[in-house]
Formats: C-alpha cells, structure tokens, sequence
C-alpha cells in the first residue's frame, strides 16, 4: 500500500470531515471527486488502478484546485484496506465505486466479479463499523431492474433476475447492505441506481477512459466520430420503440457526481429517513440510439457514420427512471441539457487526441 500526498489536504478548519472514495480514480469516482472537494470536504482516494490511471489526480486538482489524497491499494485486500482506515481516522462516510463492471467480461470471467465486487463491499462494511463510519454510498445500477414491465421505473418496481455476474453483483450488494443494517450494524446507507452515465467535466481535464474497443455507446459513437471506428453499429432497429432502436435514460457524469455528495452529507449529518434508502439516479427522459446520434450531430456540428446491425444479446428494449423520489428527498436534478453533455463526451475525446491519448 503506497500512500501519496497526505500534506495537500491542509484546510482542516473549513473541511466537512474526510471521505473515502474506492475507486477514486475512475470514471465516476474522479467527477464525484471534484464535487466533494469543491463542497469543501477532504478525501482520501483508494484504487489499484486496474481500470485507471494515476494521471486522473492531476486532472481532479487542475480542477479543483486541490489534490486528494491517494491510496494505490486493493479494496479485497482487508489488511491493506485496515491500514489506510488507521492512517485516516477522521474518514467519516464512504463511497464505494470500486468495482469490475464490463458486463460481457462478467460472463466469461464472473468469480473475478463475484471477488471483486463482493469483497469490496463486506471489506468496507466490516471496516466500518470498527472505525466508526456514519455511512456508504454504493454504486448501484437500472441493471437490477433487467426489462421493466412499465416505464419509467420507480424504486419499487420489481427487481428482475440479473442477466449477468456482474447485474448480479449489485443485486447481492444491494441485498448484502440491508442484511447487515438489518442485522443491526450501527451505520446507515445509501443506494443510488444509476441509469446511463455518460459525458465529461466540461473542463474535459477528466473523463471516460474505456479499456481497449468501447462497449458502451457514447465511447464508440466519440471515437467513430473522430475516426478511430470506422462506423458505429446501431444494434437493432425493430424494437417496439417510436423508431426501433432502444431506448436509454442517459445521465450526465457531473449531475451524477452531485447526487453523490448530497447522499453522503445525507449520511454524515444523520438525516436519513430509514437505515438503508435507495434513489434511482436519472433525467426521466427516454432517449432512442438514433435519437443520441442525431443529437450528437446537431450539438457538435460532426457526423456520425453508423448503420443498422443485428440486436446485442441481452440488450435491454427499453428503461427509463421515474427520478422523483431523488428529486424531492435529495433536492437533486438532473438538469444539464443532452445537447452540452454530447459536447463534453466531444471535448474529451478532442483532448485525448490531443495529448495522444487516443
Ligand atoms: P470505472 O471502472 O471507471 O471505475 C472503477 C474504479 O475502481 C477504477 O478506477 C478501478 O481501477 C477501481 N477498482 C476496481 N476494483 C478495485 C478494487 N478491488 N480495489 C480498488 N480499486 C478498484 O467505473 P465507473 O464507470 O466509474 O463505475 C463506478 C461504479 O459505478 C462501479 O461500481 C460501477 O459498477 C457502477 N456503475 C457504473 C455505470 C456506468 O455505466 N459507468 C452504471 C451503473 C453503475
Ligand atoms: C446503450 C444503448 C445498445 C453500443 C450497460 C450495462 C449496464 C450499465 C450501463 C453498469 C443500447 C446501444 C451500444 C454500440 C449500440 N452499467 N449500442 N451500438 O447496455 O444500456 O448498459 O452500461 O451498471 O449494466 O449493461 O449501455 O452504452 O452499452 O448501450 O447501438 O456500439 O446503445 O444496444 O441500446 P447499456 P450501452
């Protein structure tokens, strides 16, 4: 366990106290991280870098103005995990990103997600109560609601049987956390099912670095966009959707990034209403694959080749959320129009070519 920077995080008077963000270094857990300093709290970062780069602390402190704390460590690692809680006493809630999540990778390889994901997650509760933590946010996903019977879903709509090691994953974790609560660990938590995200800090400092062939759609839209893909394959064009094409409820990363400091203040300052609360995490809008490509043209001006393929096995027709019980519990919206999110998910991919990233 390497710890790096510990002297930058000197404003202790004015710090809200110290998070832990596992899988700080990643796509999600990079944005969250330049809200929660921005909002005046100190963090500690963990990752073991096994899909991210060491360079993301260097984008989070142009950004933000400060460097969090790092950690380069495995979170199934407890006597590692154990270590860092010693040297951070005042870590008072956790956010857990740190997870495996190529959903196709799951099937081939899914004890090292069974490992991954689930260790993770007892290593962290465990921990927690011995260190006092007031609570963890967990990273949860629409995967749980696999093909909802109706649209948009709400937080009590059926939880259907996952589809992959990895959909299962989160249904276990999620399971795993209101057992232990239940049990009577004296802490709290919250989890947030995140429908799509996608796009960058519009600073384009940070943002998505997918490993290897993207096999999410905005990453392969962006790089086709730009030339690394020769055409972007549209999987289906004969669901029963307005235009064929599935639909999705895409998030903005920075929106996404919000909700998790209001939900981990939540937990700090002991104001949730139930031991364990759950909030879906979307806009509400459903949004086809032609849809996003048409949009992405008109707010970035770039043509986007692409033609109609056969359907991906599995994919899901349609899912959107129904965001009102975030909207009025957490005081939080998604509010960043598409069209701006599209040019981030843009800029980046620019400022990857640019520093010949990609
Ligand atoms: P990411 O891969 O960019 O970030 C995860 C980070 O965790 C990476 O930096 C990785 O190196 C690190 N990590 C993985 N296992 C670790 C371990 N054992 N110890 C320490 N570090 C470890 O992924 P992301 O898109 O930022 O996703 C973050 C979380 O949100 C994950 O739990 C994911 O399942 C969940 N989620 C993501 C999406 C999405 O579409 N991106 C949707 C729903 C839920
Ligand atoms: C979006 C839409 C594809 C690529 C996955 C996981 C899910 C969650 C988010 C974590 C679909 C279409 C895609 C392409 C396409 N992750 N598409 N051509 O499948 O909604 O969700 O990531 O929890 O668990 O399953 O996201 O970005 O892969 O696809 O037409 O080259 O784009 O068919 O309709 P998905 P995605």
């Amino acid at each position: 366990m390497r710890i790096a920077s510990k002297a930058n995080n000197k404003d202790m008077a004015t710090s809200k106290g110290r998070i832990l963000v596992t899988g700080g270094t990643g796509y999600i857990g990079s944005h969250t991280t330049v809200e929660l300093l921005d909002a005046g709290y100190d963090v500690v970062i963990i990752d073991n870098l096994s899909n991210s780069n060491r360079n993301v602390l260097d984008g989070i402190e142009a950004i933000s103005g400060r460097r969090p704390d790092f950690v380069e460590a495995d979170c199934t690692d407890f006597g590692a995990l154990e270590k860092l809680f010693k040297s951070y006493p005042d870590i008072v809630g956790i956010i857990n990103f740190a997870a495996s999540k190529a959903v196709g990778e799951s099937v081939q390889k899914p004890l090292l997600y069974y490992r991954n994901n689930l260790n993770t997650l007892i290593n962290l509760l465990e921990l927690s109560k011995r260190y006092n933590v007031k609570g963890l946010v967990f990273s949860s996903s629409c995967t749980v609601y696999g093909e909802p019977d109706s649209n948009p879903v709400t937080e009590q709509s059926p939880i259907k049987p996952a589809t992959s090691p990895y959909g299962n994953t989160k249904q276990i974790c999620e399971e795993i956390i209101c057992d232990d609560i239940a049990a009577g660990a004296p802490f709290r938590s919250i989890i947030l099912r995140y429908f799509n995200p996608v796009g960058s800090h519009p600073s384009a400092l940070i943002g998505e670095l997918p490993n290897g062939v993207p096999q999410n759609l905005i990453p392969y839209l962006t790089q086709t966009a730009i030339g690394i893909r020769k055409e972007l394959s549209v999987f289906g064009d004969d669901y029963n959707t307005p235009d064929g094409s599935c639909i999705r409820d895409y998030i903005d990363v920075v929106d996404l990034a919000k909700a998790h400091v209001i939900a981990v203040e939540r937990l700090v300052e002991g104001k949730t209403e139930s031991p364990v609360e759950i909030f879906n995490l979307g806009t509400g809008n459903g949004v086809s694959v032609l849809q996003l490509i048409s949009e992405f043209e008109a707010a970035t001006g770039v043509k986007v080749p692409h033609r109609i393929a056969a359907r991906r096995e599995g994919d899901i027709e349609k899912v959107w959320a129904n965001p009102r019980r975030a909207n009025e519990i957490l005081g939080w919206k998604a509010d960043t129009p598409l069209a701006d999110t599209l040019r981030s998910a843009w800029k980046w991919q620019l400022a990857l070519r640019e520093r010949g990233i990609m």
